[in-house]
């Protein structure tokens, strides 16, 4: 088999695409919706714990790991542990490093679609013409009831998904450097500008309305920001799930994107710098730009009772375009930030496509474009699911909530372990391979983070949240009480619902076509190494 060699073609474009694939709606909808459900302080003193103890470290661990494989011919998760860890049980601990990427896609290309939509319907001024925001919301959205958002209208989310479904797999097939990284090179920049524009809106719009003073900027920040009750917060471990789990989201950091764009680089290239430099630039426009903007506005012109209870998609497509509408120029700045959210999402989404496209190329022998058709075959399926089961968004919450914050947690841990103490890496192997060709070292305590405390950890979160929410322990030693959920599918949101059963027996089916994947490419991989013989 050859397959034409991709790499790279130069180090700000590998961050870049990096930073691109951790800029997404994750920082602009996600991050403020939690920091304020969590309030404020709490959540950040957790947030940045996490980002020190997990986020940079297994950042430094999944590059390292990425180009290791990469340099031996292997491009995805499961190829790069199995040649990694010169074991055949490799291929199945980097598994979710497949699966995850291409779960998450499922959605979050649905969620890209209302960006683009919504920036079509600022554009043409509909957004803000009939003021009915809750009316728009819901018939694009299909929150109100299942199948409602099935239309192909340019009003309705289906012609979108269709356009976002094109552009996204267009940009994959043209590969990694004319594709992933044009992309990133000409949206990252662009997308900043926008930020900073509207930023500066939100930041001079003073205090609106005289006749309610209390809704002015300084009080905007105030009701994010303002420390609340940080230690009730903190003794909360589902704050402590929610800030870790977050970490991973944003950075895109351990379950295999990261790996895999890690791969395309050159044994002497640098990996700590860039990785510091693209988690910094995703942190400031997380925490500089993302909780700025939306909560902030949101509450200047509709105060508390306007982001209170909104969920975190209410507040970006509800609750905003309401805000607009009461700005001057508010078409404008509506248009631009559904822009920006667009973006930001679809720099996002390419990297959640290329672990895929890899996997099966190298894992079944398959050329790009067989490959992608049957990528783009599978991740529909789930797009369909979500774009039909649309009411309370029920499908999409319950995939993001085991794909997207459970199981990314599993292959953060798994990978930290296989860095730190796997026979093929190891700390001691993975702290030299790190340094080489390094821009800069890597702060010794890090040796010790990595090996120890990142796993445990992740490993203390992950069992307080299991005996919470799960066992419904209540932390008492004293007085033991235990409150076990009945249904574990019904673990998202508190009542049962067919939907979300639905959605976890199609997490559960689509785990096991990747079980058989891995078995064929494990067969394909011992009969035929890819490694290149240095
Ligand atoms: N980091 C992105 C965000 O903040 C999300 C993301 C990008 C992602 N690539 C991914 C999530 C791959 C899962 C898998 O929105």
């Amino acid at each position: 088999m050859s397959q034409t060699k991709e790499a790279w073609s130069s180090r700000m474009g590998v961050i870049l695409a990096v930073a691109g694939s951790a800029v997404g709606l994750g920082n602009f909808l996600r991050f403020p919706g939690l920091a304020a459900q969590y309030g404020g302080g709490a959540f950040m003193i957790a947030y940045f714990t996490a980002l020190l103890l997990i986020g940079i470290p297994i950042g430094w661990a999944e590059w390292t790991l990425g180009r290791s494989g990469g340099v031996r011919g292997y491009h995805s998760a499961p190829g790069i542990f199995h040649v990694v860890m010169q074991t055949p049980a490799g291929k199945y601990l980097g598994m979710l490093g497949f699966l995850i990427p291409v779960m998450v896609f499922m959605y979050y290309v649905y969620v890209e679609a209302w960006c683009l939509g919504y920036a079509w319907l600022a554009v043409t001024g509909k957004l803000s013409a009939g003021a009915h925001f809750g009316a728009i919301f819901a018939s694009y959205t299909g929150i109100a009831q299942d199948g409602t958002a099935v239309h192909f209208g340019l009003e309705s989310v289906g012609f979108w998904l269709v356009i976002c479904y094109a552009v996204n797999f267009y940009f994959i097939y043209r590969g990694v450097s004319k594709g992933i990284e044009l992309a990133c090179k000409w949206g990252m920049p662009l997308l900043i500008v926008i930020a900073l524009i509207i930023l500066g809106r939100v930041l001079t719009l003073g205090t609106p309305d005289p006749l309610k003073p209390s809704q002015n900027v300084l009080n905007g920040l105030g009701f994010m920001w303002n420390p609340q009750d940080v230690w009730a917060g903190l003794k909360n471990p589902e704050l402590w799930l929610a800030a870790s789990g977050q970490i991973f989201f944003t950075l895109t950091v351990g379950f295999g994107a990261i790996c895999c764009y890690a791969s395309y680089l050159k044994k002497k290239d640098d990996v700590v710098l860039s990785c510091l430099t693209a988690a910094a630039a995703n942190e400031f426009c997380e925490v500089g730009l993302g909780g700025l903007i939306t909560v902030p506005a949101a509450f200047v012109f509709l105060g508390t009772a306007g982001i209170v209870g909104m969920g975190t998609f209410g507040l970006g497509f509800n609750v905003l375009p309401a805000v607009f509408a009461q700005m001057p120029y508010g078409n404008f700045f509506a248009f631009s930030f559904f822009t920006l959210l667009f973006l930001a999402a679809f720099t996002s989404s390419l990297s959640m496509l290329q672990p895929g496209a890899a996997f099966l190329e190298e894992g079944l022998g398959l050329a790009r474009k067989p490959a992608l058709a049957l990528l783009g075959l599978i991740s529909s399926f789930g797009t369909l699911i979500c774009w039909w089961f649309s009411k309370d968004l029920k499908a999409l919450d319950t995939i993001d909530f085991w794909i997207g914050t459970m199981m990314i947690y599993l292959q953060g841990f798994i990978l930290i372990i296989v860095f730190g103490w796997s026979k093929g890496m190891g700390i001691e192997r993975g702290w030299r391979e790190a340094h080489e060709g390094a821009a800069m070292r890597i702060p010794r305590v890090f040796k010790f983070i990595m090996q120890w405390v990142s796993p445990v950890f992740l490993g203390i979160v992950l069992l307080m949240f299991v005996l919470n929410s799960v066992f419904g322990w209540n932390f008492s030693f004293a007085r033991p009480h235990f409150a076990p959920t009945g249904r574990i599918t019904d673990l998202v949101g508190s009542h049962h619902s067919d939907v979300a059963r639905l959605a976890f027996i199609f997490i559960l089916l689509c785990v096991g076509f990747s079980v058989l994947l891995m078995h064929l490419a494990g067969k394909r991989w011992t009969a035929n190494p890819l490694e290149k013989q240095p």
